[in-house]
């Protein structure tokens, strides 16, 4: 089990198999991109199924999600997927991706056993697509979310970010697009892990200004605590049902005291949080040759010291050192 000193148990293990991306998200990753990481320095994808194997096996995990970077850009996806789903116990299983590559892989991804998938998509507008991504594959992620819906890689949810003055107002327009598509929208706030450091509290769009601005439109009736548990993500009932909008505030509304999570970022360093200020080195210890029992006491030992919160409120807040696509969204 993976406990930590406040009582949590984590069960959910995001693992991030690239941090490389086909887009340039600017809430994310400036125009040219980010120093990628090394061949060398990647887990293997053997080496990836054997600490999943060790966290289902031995830790108490039950759902892994993947995600990057975009993790389709992954070679050994669906072989990873398959892998996993012959796992003992079963893990639940589902992906983070930005669309582009899911009109390709949807189907094999299906059948490979990943249950679900979770969509990027912050605008209904090309235009406004290519500004704040600064590539123009509105298209594909459309045809993207088409595919994973037709795959049964269902729910199918999607992420917005708002950002000021780019696609602000068009919140009720996502909504009334993912109601008609069956899609279950989900609004993020900013939070400060780009690579920039540009990230600004004042010019963030909050839960609070989102369902304002949902209420021009739409009656929203609060789901209630009993049915959200560790998901970081608060309900709506949409106009009396049965689609509901979630919103993750995760800086004005935080999560932390019911997290279940634990990550495992692609080149095998184990976070209790994606703002944990430290890393513990897995993948050393695998390559030095370390038993099963030996990965996952040190697994144990790592996330024992998972702190309370992600800090954002103290005056000294530091924003970890590596951006968000590095981590594992
Ligand atoms: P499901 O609802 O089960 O699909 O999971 P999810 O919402 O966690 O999945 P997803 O990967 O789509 O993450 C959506 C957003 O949740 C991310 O972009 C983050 O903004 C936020 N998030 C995910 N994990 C964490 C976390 O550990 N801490 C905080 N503060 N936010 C997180
Ligand atoms: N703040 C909030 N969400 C972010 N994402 C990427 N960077 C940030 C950020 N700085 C979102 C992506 C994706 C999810 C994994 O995280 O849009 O939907
Ligand atoms: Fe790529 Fe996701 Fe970052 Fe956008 S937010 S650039 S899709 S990793």
């Amino acid at each position: 089990m993976l406990i930590d000193t406040y009582g949590r148990v984590a069960t959910d293990l995001r693992v991030s198999l690239t941090d490389r991306c086909n887009l340039r998200c600017s809430y994310c990753m400036p125009e040219e991109g980010l120093q990628w990481l090394g061949k060398s320095e990647l887990l293997t994808d053997d080496e990836i199924v054997r600490l999943i194997r060790v966290a289902v096996t031995s830790l108490g995990i039950t759902e892994v999600r993947f995600t990057g970077g975009e993790p389709l850009l992954r070679p050994g996806l669906v072989g990873i997927v398959e892998r996993v789903a012959a796992l003992g116990p079963r893990p639940r299983m589902s992906l983070t991706t930005n669309g582009i590559g899911l009109k390709r892989t949807a189907e094999a991804l299906k059948s490979a056993g990943l249950d679900r998938v979770n969509v990027s998509l912050d605008t209904l507008r090309p235009e406004v697509f290519k500004t704040l991504t600064r590539r123009n594959r509105h298209t594909d992620v459309l045809a993207g979310l088409e595919a994973a819906r037709a795959a049964g890689l269902t729910p199918v949810k999607v992420n917005t970010v708002l950002m000021p003055g780019l696609n602000d107002d068009e919140a009720p327009d996502l909504l009334a697009w993912a109601v008609e598509n069956d899609y279950e929208l989900r609004f993020i706030e900013q939070m400060p892990l780009d690579a920039q450091h540009g990230w600004k509290r004042e010019g963030m769009i909050t839960a609070g200004d989102i369902l304002e601005s949902l209420a021009t439109r739409f009656r929203l009736e609060p789901e209630g605590e009993q049915t959200r548990g560790a998901a970081p993500a608060e309900r709506w009932i949409v106009d009396g049902g049965p689609h509901r909008v979630g919103v993750i505030g995760s800086v004005t509304r935080p999560f932390c005291a019911a997290c279940d999570r634990t990550r495992l970022t692609a080149d095998g360093q184990v976070r209790t949080c994606l703002f944990a200020t430290e890393e513990t080195d897995l993948r050393g210890a695998l390559r030095a040759g370390a038993e099963d029992e030996e990965l996952a006491r040190i697994w144990r030992l790592a996330m024992w010291g998972k702190k309370a919160g992600s800090g954002l409120d103290d005056p000294s807040f530091l924003q970890p050192s590596r951006p968000m696509s590095a981590i594992g969204g």
